[in-house]
């Protein structure tokens, strides 16, 4: 009943408040034999991590993880998983409680402070207790377990997130290029667009205020197959773990909201055979998924990130008590917190993939066909 649970077969279960002593999270199904080292764990980690750059939350936490259980030497001596529970733990180590004093007895606007006192009529306040994105870290974490999974039984399986909207400011996809993306502080993959957005976002945070993004995520190498007609389909778990993201609002597969623009054969996705003798897709307008199933194509998501409520302009509220009055948010906030919602999406993506093939080599006892030949338009749907 308390939903702090995510899959099926790979299943994660996160834990922590965002001004508690440590978050974690316990991943249950996960197959024995993996390779899996903390230090793995922790490059994802670092990408998520705050006080990276001026653009981001300010708080210092080095996110370091801790392995708890769940793994255990092979034969040969690499670390690997056993096939029992795997418990991540991170410390928080810089939590400032007495910025959020002020809001303790009022509402942010925006924030999910209203609904969890109407809900279970008390709420750690601190930093946004359990509502807080420091929970993110823990899916980080699982993520990076379910990319081991993945490509363990798959091979080569590349999953990679980019902001592809800052407010109005797109990328340019002409420009697009994946190596730019560890390039600047955004994940852009338009290092022309990445510039422009410096001082864009200079003045949003100078001026304390904050703005919405969008992030696209793209998965490679994932074979057809995976997904499940009817309520198994992969588009909508992917869509619906995008949507546990903290400030997320809008999802899409694919072409997604412009597929109402297109005409049936702007939206067809035609198939070829390729010089290979395998399927090959001339476009991806699918996002790499039919019936709800894996075709084989780059797998495409796209969500849109609200902007940060904790702004410092002051904004109309009420307190507990049910007086109106108006809210300003001190504290450290992140004044776009789409950019960090990068690596998140990716690990959300991982860990829904990861849980489709255990499904499905459950049901059907193999590992999903072979991927078709490259779509000739790439990820770039
Ligand atoms: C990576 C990340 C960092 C975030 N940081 C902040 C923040 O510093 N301040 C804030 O008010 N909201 C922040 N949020 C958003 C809130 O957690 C979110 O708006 C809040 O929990 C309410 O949930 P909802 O927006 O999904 O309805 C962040 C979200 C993400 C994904």
């Amino acid at each position: 009943m308390s939903h702090n649970s995510f899959g099926h077969l790979f299943r994660i279960t996160t834990w922590g408040e965002s001004h508690g002593p440590a978050l974690g999270v316990v991943v249950d199904g996960c197959p024995p034999g993996v390779p899996l080292e903390a230090a793995e764990i922790q490059a994802d980690l670092d990408r998520r991590k705050p006080g990276g750059s001026r653009f981001v939350t300010q708080r210092r936490e080095s996110d370091t993880v801790e392995i708890l259980s769940g793994v255990f030497p092979d034969r040969a001596g690499r670390q690997v998983t056993t096939g029992t529970p795997i418990s991540l733990f991170i410390r928080n180590e810089d939590q400032r409680s007495k910025d959020y004093g002020d809001i303790k007895e009022k509402f942010r606007p925006g924030h999910a402070d209203f609904t969890y006192i109407a809900k279970y009529g008390i709420r750690d306040y601190r930093g946004g207790g359990r509502s807080s994105a420091r929970e993110t870290a823990a899916r980080v974490a699982a993520g990076a377990v379910a990319r081991k999974v993945l490509s363990h039984l798959l091979g080569n399986v590349t999953i990679r997130g980019a902001l592809v909207q800052m407010g109005p400011h797109r990328v340019d996809r002409a420009r697009w290029d994946w190596r730019a993306v560890s390039g600047n502080p955004f994940f852009c993959p338009d290092p022309v667009v990445a510039a422009a957005w410096e001082d864009y976002l200079d003045a949003i945070r100078k001026a304390g205020s904050s703005i919405g993004a969008v992030v696209e995520v793209v998965a490679e190498g994932i074979p057809a197959g995976l997904g499940a007609p009817i309520y198994g389909k992969l588009d909508s778990e992917i869509a619906a773990a995008m949507m546990t993201i903290n400030a997320v609002k809008g999802v899409e597969i694919g072409a997604g909201m412009a597929s109402a623009e297109l005409t049936g054969e702007e939206n067809a996705d035609e198939i070829r055979i390729g010089n290979d003798g395998r399927p090959l897709f001339l476009s991806n307008n699918a996002g790499g998924i039919l019936g709800g199933i894996s075709s084989g194509q780059p797998i495409v998501c796209r969500f849109a990130v609200k902007p940060t409520s904790s702004i410092l302009t002051p904004r109309r509220t009420i307190d507990a008590a049910g007086n109106e009055t108006e809210v300003s948010t001190k504290g450290r906030h992140d004044p776009c917190v789409g950019i960090r919602a990068v690596p998140v999406g990716e690990a959300m993506m991982a860990i829904v993939l990861a849980d489709q093939l255990l499904r499905h080599r459950g049901q059907v006892g193999n590992c999903g066909s072979a991927a078709p030949a490259e779509t000739e338009s790439g990820a770039k749907s």
